[in-house]
């Protein structure tokens, strides 16, 4: 085993537009589907929105000098489509890609690199009024957007990610209901999931028309590690059957160009799949220069055909209550959660569905190299009485998940980097500001950053590339 990480590996944290930045009405910002949706009574825990969120859009400048003395040397943002193209169509807005610009020279003026993401799941509400993702015209709009931003900020960010986790947009967004756009139609789901695997290709194909050779294509996936509750052949079927939702639904078109035949199978009551065009497969297997993973927790899944989950109660598969399933075809599948910690989320802590996860990747796209574009925990933190945030619960999930990251490495994966979710406490999507995800506290009545001890750790190692030994439990 490596006693430390490679000197050219990426140590970055993330954010997401909508999650942070706040202003949702400044410089002719329009709104976005999840401005709609957690204004929506009953769509966000606490009523919260990300009206101001953690006001980042004024304090640009400061949190970039925050990361700077964190000591760590890459950043991963997304861009906020509603900003840069208000209705989702026509030319960009100068003063939406002048906040992008200002970002960008902060980071390279602290030798950060830029990691930019071009869709984080906000959508201009004008698109999903027109269709959304269901309807094919939104995959064209992507690529037009992307183009913008190339444009615009090619000649200083060398690493772009088209989508992160399309799993989330497509079947939380369209089938559960639990993200915007809050619709629950399991066709309209898959439909999503596939105009959206068509701008991620389309979208790749006007990047590497508008950008410098030397810019790196990337998507950020949600791969679920699925684990079958017993050896039965049922059981088994069902972990088949979310694996082909999850993950091969995605990863099939675009590293194979091709979808699973199972998948079509399962859902053959519901669909033809007729949106899915000959030409389509083609443009989604366009190549990349490596995958984003996003990990947080495994599945643990059984056949319940004589047992259907109904309702809020019984499906507990970690994405939020709601009467209607985010598994298309798969409703007769229930998840479990298995023994052991959790965190604030519910969800188990467990590296080895990391170390599983990359080494299914390298398997399955051999040469490609790897980052993991997220991973981390929420956890209740609160200052202390002198104002410092003590985290130990996340420096143990940190260094249990980049143990298996190291061992991973070790027996092959090409891994390039590691971003830790999240820099700061932000707007947590349906669950709002009640999980506190980041390495830096806020508070959010003043909006004052503490980095928690987690963030000083998670520092040194970026410093240094010496994962230290664990932490005393
Ligand atoms: C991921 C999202 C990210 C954040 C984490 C906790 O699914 O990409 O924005 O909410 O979960």
């Amino acid at each position: 085993m490596p006693a430390s990480f490679p000197p050219a590996f990426l140590w970055g944290t993330a954010t997401a537009a909508y999650q942070i930045e706040g202003a949702v009405r400044e410089g002719g910002r329009t709104p976005s589907i999840w401005d709609t949706f957690s204004h929506t009574p009953g769509k966000v825990e606490g009523g919260d929105t990300g009206d101001t969120a953690v006001d980042h859009f004024h304090r640009r400048a400061q949190d970039v000098a925050m990361m700077a003395d964190l000591g760590v040397n890459a950043y991963r943002f997304s861009v906020s489509w509603p900003r840069v193209q208000p209705t989702g169509r026509g030319p960009a807005v100068q003063r939406g890609l002048d906040f992008y610009r200002q970002l960008v020279d902060d980071l390279l003026e602290h030798d950060i690199r830029p990691v930019l993401t071009l869709y984080h799941w906000d959508l201009p509400q004008e698109l999903e009024s027109a269709g959304g993702w269901p309807a094919r015209d939104t995959a064209y709009r992507f690529a037009d957007y992307a183009r913008i931003v190339a444009d615009a900020l090619g000649d200083r960010v060398d690493m772009w990610t088209t989508l992160n986790e399309p799993w989330c947009s497509a079947f939380l967004g369209y089938g559960s209901g639990v993200h915007a756009p809050g619709r629950t139609d399991p066709v309209a789901a898959l439909r999503a999931a596939h105009h959206l695997n068509l701008a991620h290709g389309l979208g790749a194909q006007a990047l590497r028309s508008a950008l410098p050779a030397r810019a790196q294509l990337s998507i950020s996936l949600n791969p679920s590690v699925v684990r079958a509750r017993s050896q039965s052949p049922s059981d088994l079927d069902a972990r088949r059957r979310i694996d082909a939702l999850a993950n091969r639904v995605f990863d099939g078109p675009l590293l194979k160009g091709a979808y699973p035949r199972d998948l079509f199978e399962d859902t053959a009551h519901l669909t033809d799949w007729s949106f899915v065009h000959g030409e389509d497969l083609a443009v989604i297997k366009h190549p990349l220069d490596s995958l984003g993973l996003n990990y947080y927790a495994p599945a643990v899944v059984s056949d319940a055909t004589d047992n259907r989950p109904d309702g809020r109660s019984e499906r507990k598969d970690g994405h939020g209550a709601s009467d209607h399933s985010p598994w298309p075809g798969a409703d007769a599948v229930a998840f479990h959660q298995p023994p052991g910690e959790r965190t604030e989320m519910g969800w188990s802590v467990d590296p080895s569905g990391l170390y599983d996860l990359l080494r299914h990747y390298a398997r399955e796209a051999p040469g490609l190299p790897l980052m993991i574009t997220e991973n981390g925990a929420a956890y209740d933190d609160k200052p202390n009485a002198d104002g410092s945030v003590h985290d130990p619960d996340r420096v143990r999930y940190l260094h249990g998940h980049l143990s298996a990251v190291q061992r991973a490495m070790a027996d092959g994966a090409d891994v390039r980097g590691y971003f830790l979710w999240s820099l700061m406490d932000n707007f947590e999507w349906a669950y709002g500001y009640g999980k506190r995800f980041g390495a830096v506290y806020v508070d959010y009545e003043t909006q004052v950053r503490t980095p928690k001890s987690s963030a000083h750790w998670y520092g040194e190692l970026a410093r240094t590339g010496v994962l230290p030994p664990p932490p005393e439990a």
